[in-house]
């Protein structure tokens, strides 16, 4: 093929370059979004965006330099996706309180397969809603409480370890005591099973678990999605996901052989398992009125939500904690006198806890400095126009994502 008759050049070498001609032009197209807005924000690298810091570096590194250099909302791309880093206080009460009903949604940025989408923090606006008010009275003071038992019996453990390893002077890596008895919990609570990984690393549970916290099924699936989004609704109806179905039938298998189980000794009522699937069947309301229960799906994918959210949060809040306390003797001491003052002589149990309010501060202060999720991504297609003249952002239609940035606002703020 020849070029004006001056240069030949092969077929094939003309259709690539018309191909990566093209690439470039979609994604300066994508990435062009925040510019036409007059939304301040770094340049972003073709089809990355934002990602390729974000994988070098810490994510609260990266949103803390945004913030300085650009300030209270700053417009970046994930891959070839729009997304606004919004760290001012005001406008995060703006979004997460006022403007609640708006912003219900978190945003999808990948398909999170057929499990996973059934999971209360996955799932959107009507399906949401459901979830969510058929999930919430399981964390209730009165089913929190039946609950303790089996915390309980976690802490015994883990107490154990403690004093066996005090005992011969060896030191222990907390994130690893916290891991495992934050997981216990998990798989007591929500999956209705005794696995003691603490004692037994090499439980399937524990394994199976390790693998679905180490992310090491993520892959080019989920770049793909991040530089062409639009793929991730086709990814939907393909069924396509990141997540390995091995993993989830993993899971499902363990719930049901619980549920089987259950079904030849119905004595048990104290979990989020049993809590869900007393939803399960079709109910009739004190006013006669019909409520659905929780699909198996459902079920599954809220389990697994439980051990998301939970495991990571809850590990590094309690290793952190240990971190503070041990750098921090005189907190220390007065979070033993608040304990010895208030609940020596009491049982251990949701009301006591309540109870301590220097616990309760000092919690508090551990999540302000080390934020287990330093994001709040939220998304809305139905932004109130006033809102986006906060974000300095003249309305226009289609979605806007945005990502709320709880350690860049606590830092600002101290
Ligand atoms: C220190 C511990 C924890 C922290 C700091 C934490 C923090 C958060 C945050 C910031 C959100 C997002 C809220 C929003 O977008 O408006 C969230 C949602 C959620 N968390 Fe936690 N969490 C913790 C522990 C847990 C535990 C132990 C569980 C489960 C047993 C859990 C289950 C959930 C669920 C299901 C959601 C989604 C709620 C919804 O979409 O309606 N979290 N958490």
């Amino acid at each position: 093929m020849e070029i004006l008759g001056l240069i030949s050049v092969p077929t094939w070498l003309f259709c690539l370059c018309l191909i990566l001609l093209s690439l470039y032009i979609y994604t300066t197209w994508c990435q062009s979004v925040w510019k036409k807005l007059g939304v301040p924000g770094p340049k972003p690298v073709p089809f990355l965006g934002i990602l390729n810091r974000l994988f070098k570096q810490n994510v609260n590194d990266v949103d803390m330099d945004l913030h300085k250099q650009y300030g209270r909302v700053v417009g970046v791309y994930h891959g070839n996706i729009p997304v606004l880093l919004v760290t001012d206080p005001e406008l995060i009460k703006q979004i997460t309180v006022k403007e609640f009903s708006n912003f219900t949604n978190r945003f999808n940025l990948i398909y999170p397969g057929e499990i996973m989408e059934n999971g209360v923090n996955v799932a959107l606006d009507d399906h949401w809603k459901f979830l969510r008010n058929t999930l919430s009275p399981t964390f209730s003071t009165g089913k929190l409480k039946n609950m303790m038992p089996l915390i309980q019996n976690n802490i015994n453990t883990m107490l154990e370890i403690i004093s066996e390893k005090s005992s011969k002077g060896e030191s222990m890596e907390m994130k690893s005591l916290f891991g495992g008895y934050t997981m216990d919990v998990i798989a007591s609570t929500a999956f209705g099973l005794e696995i003691n990984s603490l004692k037994n690393p090499d439980d399937p549970f524990v394994n199976h678990a390790k693998i679905f916290f180490s992310g090491s099924f993520t892959g080019p699936f989920i770049m793909l999605q991040f530089m062409f989004p639009r793929l991730t609704s086709l990814f939907s109806v393909l069924k396509i996901s990141f997540f390995p179905k091995k993993l989830s039938a993993f899971f499902a298998n363990v719930i049901n052989k619980t549920i089987q189980m259950r079904k030849e000794d119905p004595d048990t009522n104290k979990d989020f398992l049993q809590l869900m699937l007393n939803t399960e069947k079709e109910r009739i309301d004190s006013g006669g009125k019909h409520i659905k229960g929780l699909t198996r799906n459902e079920i599954y994918g809220n389990s697994l939500i439980f051990m998301v959210a939970g495991y990571d949060t809850t590990a590094n809040t309690l290793t952190f904690g240990s971190y503070c306390l041990a750098t921090n003797p005189d907190v220390q001491d007065k979070l033993i006198e608040e304990i010895d003052r208030e609940i020596a002589d009491k049982p251990l149990g949701y009301e006591n806890v309540m109870s301590l309010e220097y616990l309760d501060m000092f919690i508090s202060e551990v999540l302000r400095l080390w934020a287990p999720t330093p994001r709040f991504p939220k998304s809305s297609s139905r932004v109130p126009p006033e809102l986006l003249k906060e974000f300095f952002i003249k309305p226009k239609n289609g979605m806007i994502l945005i990502t709320l940035n709880s350690s860049t606002f606590h830092a600002s703020s101290t």
